[in-house]
């Protein structure tokens, strides 16, 4: 049996357990301070409550870290320290240096370190990946992304407080970002406006161009001002041809409910995307093998990320910093 730790039994918390109970050689272990959801979270996952991150720390072989992201370095560098497989919800944190820190000492105490960026297995994004560089339209030359639906709260707000989030850059683009990245390589420069930079916190929309060093040019636009659900899109087109997705048309259900809409494409349960991204984590560890989506990856998603809040913020084109 292999111990998990979730530290936070909120939003993805909640997702995680739903794919680890599907697991028959996964026991499932927790820490939350809100009493309530705790003991929802522990009757519904059939999870054991523990009374402190540090005592799922100590109690687990694999910590996985679905707490608000400011608070995401902590807990990463407290398990890590410990020797723990670690398995972070993305952005990875709130700083390239944040991220630089986690990588340093991950690789220093030898121990397994991956990030939530799970669009690399939705079904249609990875062969999406998968067709553009085996040449399906040719040479890439533009791409374009959208992605978001309503504003998320999150536990008591914070995901509207941008200073903990990061808006809809670090929170939510940074997920086109990493796939943008690794479908056509490292950016060269982007210019990005956001309405977020100007508020700080509450509805937000952001439109980053970016150029590769491919030569290759996209733009990522992300909202937290889309009442219709949650729509995620992209098109890529070369000399050849264009691929296109978009998860509104393509979606084999949707469910209005309560003032919300939901669209969900009908797969199988071991063919949802968070199911594979845990369950090939897991698999890494046992195996002693690389993680599919390594720290450096969530790394250089974070630092695209910062670059375009940068830009948004001076009207700069600016370089993604290496980590
Ligand atoms: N991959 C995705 O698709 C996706 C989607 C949503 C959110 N996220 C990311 O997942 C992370 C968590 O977001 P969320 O939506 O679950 O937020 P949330 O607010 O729903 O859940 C966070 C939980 O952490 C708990 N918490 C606070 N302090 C704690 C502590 N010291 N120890 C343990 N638990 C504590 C809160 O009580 C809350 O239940 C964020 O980094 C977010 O960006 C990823």
């Amino acid at each position: 049996m292999i111990k998990v730790g979730i530290l936070g039994a909120g939003g993805m918390g909640n997702v995680h357990a739903r794919h680890y109970r599907k697991m028959s050689d996964v026991e499932i272990y927790f820490f939350d301070p809100l009493t309530d959801k705790s003991e929802a979270f522990a009757k519904q996952w059939h999870a054991t409550p523990l009374g402190s991150p540090e005592e799922v720390i100590q109690r687990c072989d694999v910590v996985d870290v679905c707490l608000p992201t400011d608070m995401h370095l902590e807990a990463g560098l407290k398990a890590i320290a410990a020797g723990r497989a670690v398995f972070m919800e993305k952005p990875m944190a709130k700083t390239v240096e944040e991220c630089a820190t986690l990588i340093e000492a991950a690789t220093k105490a030898n121990v397994p370190l991956s990030v939530g960026q799970v669009v690399r297995f939705f079904a249609e994004f990875k062969t999406g990946n998968r067709l553009v560089k085996n040449g399906a339209v040719g040479t890439p030359a533009a791409a374009r992304t959208r992605r978001g639906g309503l504003a998320p709260l999150g536990s008591r707000g914070w995901f509207q407080d941008h200073a903990r989030s990061g808006g809809v850059l670090l929170d939510l683009a940074v997920h086109d970002f990493d796939w943008l990245r690794w479908t056509l390589g490292e950016v060269k420069h982007l210019y990005s406006r956001s309405i977020g930079i100007q508020t700080g916190s509450g509805p937000d929309y952001a439109l980053t161009t970016l150029t590769f060093e491919s030569g290759c040019v996209a733009h990522v636009e992300a909202t937290w001002m889309d009442p219709n659900g949650y729509r995620t899109t992209f098109e890529v087109a070369g000399n050849k041809g264009l691929i296109q997705h978009d998860s509104r048309t393509n979606a084999a259900l949707k469910t209005t409910f309560d003032g919300k809409t939901v669209t969900d494409n009908a797969l199988a349960p071991q063919d949802d995307p968070y199911f594979l991204q845990l369950s090939a984590f897991l698999t890494a560890v046992k195996n002693g093998t690389d993680p599919v989506v390594s720290g450096y990856d969530g790394a250089m998603a974070v630092s695209i990320a910062l670059a375009a809040v940068e830009s948004a913020k001076t009207g700069n084109v600016v370089t993604p910093a290496r980590i």
